[in-house]
């Protein structure tokens, strides 16, 4: 995946993930830190986090927004799938806010990735950026046979590149969104969406993806 700023989901979403920065093992990521129980920057955290799913319901599908004053300041964004009705996208958003508190109790930073939304915060200012890490890669683990291999490997190529292509010229009624399919064998289709968070340029959502 490529983050805050991007997500790109290939084949399925299967499950949700919360990362709270810094990760255990890859190493492109500053240590940012943890916050103290009742601080300020705790307060300012809960504060924004609640106020998420009405905001990106309202708008559409993706909020960013921001609480406090340096050094508490606590800058939030979320993205719903840009095929999701507001109903599911308020859930979603609702859910990921309480899960990632749970699975990232005093992080500075954390993202979560769920089915259907992605929810991320940080201590810095993290709008209108592109950032390809943290990357995560979700095997489906359902096996192609080899006999269809080459098949649906060139398939996927091609419909990848052609949904990048069409999500970054951003002029999609979602902004930055596309979702697509096609047979690779007489039976079986590989399916695709990819998406980047509305804040970034053109360009930098075509780089990611
Ligand atoms: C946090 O603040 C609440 C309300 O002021 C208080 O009841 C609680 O004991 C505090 N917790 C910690 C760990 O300081
Ligand atoms: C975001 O949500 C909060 C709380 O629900 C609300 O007070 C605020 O006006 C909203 N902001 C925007 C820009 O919609
Ligand atoms: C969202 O981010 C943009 C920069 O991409 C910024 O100009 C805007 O003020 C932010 N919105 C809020 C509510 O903070
Ligand atoms: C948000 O999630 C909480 C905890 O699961 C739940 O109690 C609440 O009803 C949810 N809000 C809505 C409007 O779904
Ligand atoms: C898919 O292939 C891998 C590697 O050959 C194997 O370990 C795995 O069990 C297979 N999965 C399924 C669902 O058949
Ligand atoms: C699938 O295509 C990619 C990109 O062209 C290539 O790097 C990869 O080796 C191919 N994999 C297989 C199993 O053919």
């Amino acid at each position: 995946m490529c983050n805050s700023s991007l997500i790109t989901i290939t084949l399925a979403f299967l499950i949700s993930l919360s990362l709270c920065l810094p990760l255990a093992q890859p190493e492109p990521f500053s240590n940012t830190g943890t916050f103290a129980t009742n601080s300020t920057y705790a307060n300012n955290l809960y504060l924004i986090l609640s106020s998420l799913p009405s905001n990106v319901t309202a708008n559409g599908g993706f909020y960013n927004a921001s609480a406090g004053q340096d050094p508490n300041k606590v800058y939030a964004l979320a993205l719903c799938r840009g095929d999701l009705d507001t109903g599911k996208c308020y859930t979603c958003t609702n859910t990921s806010s309480l899960e990632i508190t749970k699975q990232c109790p005093d992080q500075n930073e954390a993202i979560r990735w769920g089915a259907e939304c992605i929810l991320r915060y940080s201590n810095r200012n993290i709008f209108g950026t592109m950032e390809v890490s943290p990357f995560q890669c979700v095997p489906n683990p359902n096996n192609i046979s080899s006999t269809d291999l080459d098949q649906f490997n060139q398939t996927l190529n091609n419909l990848m590149g052609s949904l990048v292509n069409q999500a970054s010229l951003g002029s999609s009624s979602i902004k930055y969104f596309a979702v697509g399919d096609k047979s690779f064998s007489s039976s079986r289709n590989v399916y695709g969406l990819v998406q980047c968070t509305p804040d970034i340029s053109q360009m930098d959502c075509n780089s990611c993806l």
